[in-house]
């Protein structure tokens, strides 16, 4: 596929797409030329912002002739199913972290791709980051000579952002939803398999399903250890580690967790239905079709800003 411009087809078109869509539409290596969504303003605001096709099933998009690759950021429980059957119609594939919910759908998945001599790959992903790579390369060099252990904390707001349970549990917690950056970041610097892993993960508030916590050890095939540490309760933040410079490069408000405890504060004394049915709207705001590329919903009244999405930067 040297020097083509890749035709890339959506497959969902949810709050991921509205916060990474716009680098795909601003890459001249690549052309955004349909979506599936199954929600008709989702597909409707595709037709007319991006001029792409819009279809309402990702099946349908797999069996368009004119794409080269799907990119599947549908609910994880969905990944799966949806990257074989755009595997199974020939197409590359780039797949949402979680790859997928078990390690033996994950191999069905490699399987597929490369008995049909197809590219996969798992992404965004922070393997891909400037300072990443530039890690590995200086382990690879050996100029500081053995990489002797890897260690690294992650304390984030991911459990006290405005999700509502049914997204939360969607998510298992932070172990699926964010532990593939750091596993992924890891993985790439002990440069090859782990031969042992043990972790454990914590549900620590009893007001958001999953486990919003989790402390890992591995051991690599050439006996080099990691520790992999992780909190989603937003209370510490280990931006503060790294001259407040966020996750996604960008500076990070030193207030947004903060912000987030203090937003979700006021969503944890309403009655948990009428919590649920605020947080849901909100979800559904936060997905493209209500707002467009790279733009954020609105927020509740009385709410900061700051702690509203996942992302780094101050004004959200
Ligand atoms: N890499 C990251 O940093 C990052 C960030 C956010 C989300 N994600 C991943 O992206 C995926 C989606 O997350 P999200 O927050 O955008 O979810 P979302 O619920 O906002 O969006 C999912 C979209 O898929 C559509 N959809 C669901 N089932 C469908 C089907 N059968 N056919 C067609 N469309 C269907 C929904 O209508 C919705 O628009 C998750 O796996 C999540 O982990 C990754």
């Amino acid at each position: 596929m040297a020097n083509k411009v890749l035709r890339v087809g959506v497959a969902g078109l949810g709050e991921a797409a509205t916060e990474f869509l716009p680098d795909y539409a601003g890459d001249p290596r690549v052309r955004l030329l349909a979506a599936a969504d199954q929600r008709t303003a989702a597909r409707e605001r595709f037709t007319a912002e991006i001029k792409g096709k819009a279809y309402p099933t990702v099946e349908e998009l797999c069996d368009d002739p004119d794409i080269d690759i799907v990119y599947v950021s549908t609910p994880h429980e969905l990944h799966h199913r949806h990257v074989l059957t755009a595997l199974r119609a020939g197409k590359h594939v780039i797949v949402e972290k979680p790859m997928a919910l078990s390690v033996e759908d994950c191999e069905a998945m490699n399987r597929e791709a490369e008995g049909r001599g197809l590219q996969i790959l798992c992404g965004h992903n922070h393997s891909y980051d400037a300072p990443v790579t530039r890690m590995r390369e200086i382990v690879r060099s050996g100029e500081l000579g053995r990489l002797r252990m890897i260690n690294t904390w992650n304390f984030n707001d991911f459990m006290v952002r405005p999700y509502p349970d049914f997204a939360l549990e969607m998510s298992r917690g932070v172990v699926l939803n964010q532990g593939p950056h750091q596993v992924e970041i890891v993985r790439l610097l002990g440069g090859g398999m782990v031969r042992s892993v043990r972790a454990m993960a914590g549900s620590w508030d009893e007001t958001r399903p999953g486990e919003g916590a989790y402390a890992c050890y591995l051991e690599f095939e050439d006996g080099t250890p990691a520790s992999l540490v992780f909190n989603g309760y937003g209370f510490f933040d280990t931006a503060e580690l790294f001259w407040w410079i966020g996750e996604g490069g960008t500076p990070r408000y030193p207030g947004k967790h903060a912000g987030s405890r203090r937003n979700y504060r006021q969503l944890r004394d309403l009655d948990p239905a009428e919590r649920e049915r605020l947080l849901e709207d909100l979800k559904t705001r936060m997905r493209y079709g209500d707002v467009g590329l790279g733009q954020h919903a609105a927020m509740p009244e009385g709410w900061e800003k700051g702690g509203f999405r996942s992302g780094d930067g101050v004004a959200q």
